[in-house]
């Protein structure tokens, strides 16, 4: 009798709240190796009705200004979520990567973080610091086999347009005002999307249990000099002056708790699981702006209804003062 051939089989659980969107999957969606099932991670009946050998937790409240208006949900997913997806682990025997970010950090006034800083969160958003400790936790006491990755800020095709890049490329495109907070001179530290999918593959592979490895692509920069970077290359792509797209940069009231800067060292993945990130940040940077100008569809789907109000709501009184 011959064995049967192993087939890695992926669940996409997911509870579609605002920022879910089938659309990002479906070039995959009729693959017989994935599976999309809509549900939520704090529902522990559901986690304990499938089969699975490896969790990835990509689930999560994420964006800061959305923590400061209620922090409620973040609670919620982001912890009671993680301790529902440790149980299951830890019930199973499974693997689980814990995927979480720079911000547990805090600000970093100087140097570079490294899996060893201190936890010094400054956002609601930043209750990713509790599950990481939650995690920490079962790692010790219950030996669940989890790793923790903290990577820097994201960018990439069919990022949601509340995070900076998308929405100056969907300002820019619209000829809406840009809003910077304070001065502009807030750092990030910025790395393409796909580059962090597969430093999270590493993990999932050859990450070592109970270790965190932080995944960052050495590029940080102020925000102005970013907009300014993105704005450059919108007025390239589009034919339009560069002049008119930075006049619609505006200085705003700057956002409560904004921490100065995030800078990350991945020496650690690098050095440990041969991890690199492959792509340069101008050419991450212009195929991002490709993409939004290519999917208009995709994303006037999403900047109306719930998306307008949380507009309104976070920039009208900024920009009308
Ligand atoms: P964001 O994309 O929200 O990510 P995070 O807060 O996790 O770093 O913001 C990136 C930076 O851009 C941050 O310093 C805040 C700033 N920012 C603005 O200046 N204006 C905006 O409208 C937004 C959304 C962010």
């Amino acid at each position: 009798m011959c064995c049967p051939r192993i087939r890695t089989t992926a669940f996409n659980l997911d509870r579609l709240t605002y920022a879910g969107n089938l659309e990002n999957l479906k070039d995959i969606e009729s693959s017989d190796r994935y599976e999309f099932i809509k549900g939520d991670i704090c529902d522990r009946k559901l986690l304990e009705s499938l089969e699975f050998d490896a969790i990835l937790n990509f689930a999560a409240e994420s964006h800061v200004d959305r923590s400061i208006l209620d922090a409620a949900p973040f609670l919620k997913t982001n912890i009671a979520g993680t301790h529902n997806l440790l149980e299951t682990a830890r019930q199973r025997g499974c693997t689980l990567v814990h995927v979480s970010t720079d911000e547990v950090y805090g600000s970093a006034e100087t140097g570079l973080f490294n899996e060893g800083s201190p936890l010094l969160p400054n956002s609601p958003y930043a209750s990713k610091a509790s599950s990481d400790l939650l995690v920490r936790a079962y790692v010790e006491t219950h030996g669940v086999r989890a790793v923790i990755t903290r990577c820097s800020n994201n960018y990439g095709p069919y990022q949601f347009p509340e995070k900076l890049i998308p929405l100056v490329i969907l300002n820019a495109i619209s000829g809406k005002p840009i809003p910077v907070y304070g001065d502009g001179m807030n750092v990030r530290d910025w790395i393409y999307v796909e580059d962090h999918c597969r430093a999270v593959d590493a993990v999932l592979h050859r990450g070592r249990p109970g270790e965190i490895y932080n995944v960052g692509a050495r590029n940080e920069m102020p925000n102005i000099e970013l907009i300014r970077l993105l704005l450059g290359k919108i007025a390239e792509q589009l034919g339009m002056s560069e002049d008119r797209l930075t006049g619609l940069i505006t200085f705003v009231k700057d956002r409560q708790g904004h921490d100065r800067r995030y800078a990350i060292d991945p020496a650690k993945i690098e050095g440990e699981l041969g991890w690199r990130p492959e792509t340069a940040f101008e050419d991450g940077i212009t195929r991002t702006i490709r993409w939004y100008i290519d999917n208009r569809k995709w994303w006037e789907g999403i900047i109306s209804g719930e998306y307008m109000k949380y507009y309104d709501v976070q920039y009208g009184e900024r920009l009308r003062g």
